[in-house]
C-alpha cells in the first residue's frame, strides 16, 4: 500500500508550497503527495528542463497546477525570484520543504576547500536563503511551515562525509533556531532526517554496489526506505495533525541511526 493513500485527499487543500530540489528523488516525491492531496505546488532546482518535466508529471499525476522555476539555491536573489513568481501565481506562500542538496564520496583529506566549500554553500546556505526569502510570505500567509531535509550522517562520524555531515549538521541547527524565532509569527520549522532511501540519486552516489547492500543488513527494518515514506512524513507534518510540532527533527530511517554496530541480527 501507498502510505499516502492513507490520508484524505483534500487534507492540504489552501496550502502552496515551493520545494527545492522538487524535480527530482525525494522532494519530487514530496511534491507529487502534496499535489495529489489538495496543495499547489512550485518546484525549484538548478535545470528548467528537468523542471518542466516534473511538473508535466505531476500535473497528469495529480490534475493540479504544478510550476517549474529554475534557480540555484546558492543565489539568494534568485531564490526571492521564485517566491514572487509563486505568489504571482498561486497568491501566497505558506509552505516550503528545503530538500536541494549536493553530495559525493570524498576522503577528508583529499577534498578541496571549494569541495567542502560547494556542499555547505548548496545544503545549509541555500536552506538558510530560502528560509530568508520565504519569511515574509510565511507570515503573511499565516499558519507558516518549514520542512528541512536534513540526514543523520552527522550522528556518528561517517567516514567519507566531513562535508555532508557538517552541511546538515547545520541544517539541523536552522530548524532548531528558526522554530524559536518564528514561532511568534505562526511559523513552524521542523526538519525530517531521511536514512538510505532506494532509488535515490543520494543512495546511487553514496552507497553504490556492495556497499548497499552491507547498508541494508545492518538496518532494523531491514529494507532501504521508500520515497512515498519521507513523503508521508512531510504530508504528516503541514497537516493539522501536526499543529503543536515545531523545532523537531523527524528521523525516517528504519531504526538504523539507534542501531548498535556492534550487534548485528
Ligand atoms: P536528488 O534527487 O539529487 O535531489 C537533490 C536536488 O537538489 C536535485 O533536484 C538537484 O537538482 C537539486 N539541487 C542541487 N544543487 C542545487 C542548487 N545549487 N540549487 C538548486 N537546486 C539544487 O537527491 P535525493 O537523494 O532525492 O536527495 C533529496 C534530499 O534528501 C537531499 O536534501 C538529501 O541530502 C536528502 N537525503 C537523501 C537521502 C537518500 O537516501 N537519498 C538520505 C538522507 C538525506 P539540480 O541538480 O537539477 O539542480
Ligand atoms: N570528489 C571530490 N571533490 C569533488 C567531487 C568529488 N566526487 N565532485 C565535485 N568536487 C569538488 C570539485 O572538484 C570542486 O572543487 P575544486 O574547485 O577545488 O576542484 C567543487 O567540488 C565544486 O565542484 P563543481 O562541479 O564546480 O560544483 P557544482 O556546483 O557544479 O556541483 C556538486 C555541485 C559537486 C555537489 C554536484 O555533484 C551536484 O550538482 N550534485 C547535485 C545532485 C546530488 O548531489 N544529489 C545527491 C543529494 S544527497
Amino acid at each position: 500500500m501507498n502510505p499516502i493513500d492513507i490520508f484524505r485527499n483534500d487534507v492540504l487543500a489552501g496550502h502552496v508550497a515551493v520545494i527545492t530540489g522538487g524535480g527530482s528523488g525525494i522532494c519530487k516525491g514530496i511534491a507529487r503527495a502534496y499535489a495529489s492531496l489538495g496543495c499547489d505546488v512550485v518546484i525549484t532546482s538548478r535545470k528548467q528542463d528537468v523542471l518542466d518535466a516534473a511538473a508535466a508529471e505531476l500535473r497528469e499525476a495529480s490534475g493540479r497546477e504544478v510550476l517549474g522555476v529554475a534557480c540555484d539555491v546558492r543565489d539568494p536573489a534568485a531564490i526571492a525570484g521564485v517566491f514572487a513568481k509563486a505568489i504571482e501565481r498561486f497568491g501566497k506562500v505558506d509552505t516550503v520543504v528545503n530538500g536541494a542538496a549536493g553530495n559525493f564520496l570524498a576522503p577528508a583529506a583529499a577534498l578541496s576547500p571549494n569541495g567542502f566549500k560547494t556542499v555547505i554553500d548548496i545544503d545549509l546556505l541555500g536552506t538558510f536563503h530560502t528560509c530568508k526569502a520565504a519569511f515574509e510570505a510565511l507570515k503573511t500567509a499565516g499558519d507558516g511551515l518549514i520542512v528541512n531535509i536534513s540526514a543523520t550522517l552527522h550522528y556518528h562520524g561517517t567516514p567519507l562525509q566531513i562535508h555532508a555531515s557538517a552541511a546538515k549538521a547545520g541544517v539541523d541547527a536552522v530548524t532548531r533556531n528558526l522554530a524559536v524565532e518564528w514561532g511568534q509569527f505562526g511559523i513552524r520549522v521542523v526538519g525530517i532526517a531521511p536514512g538510505p532511501i532506494g532509488d535515490t540519486e543520494g543512495m546511487k552516489r553514496l552507497a553504490p554496489g556492495t556497499v548497499g547492500e552491507q547498508a541494508r543488513k545492518r538496518i532494523p527494518l531491514g529494507r532501504f526506505g521508500t520515497i512515498d515514506e519521507i513523503a508521508a512524513a512531510a504530508v504528516y507534518l503541514r497537516s493539522h495533525a501536526a499543529a503543536y510540532v515545531t523545532g523537531e527533527i523527524m528521523v525516517v530511517d528504519g531504526g538504523d541511526s539507534v542501531a548498535s554496530p556492534m550487534f548485528v541480527l
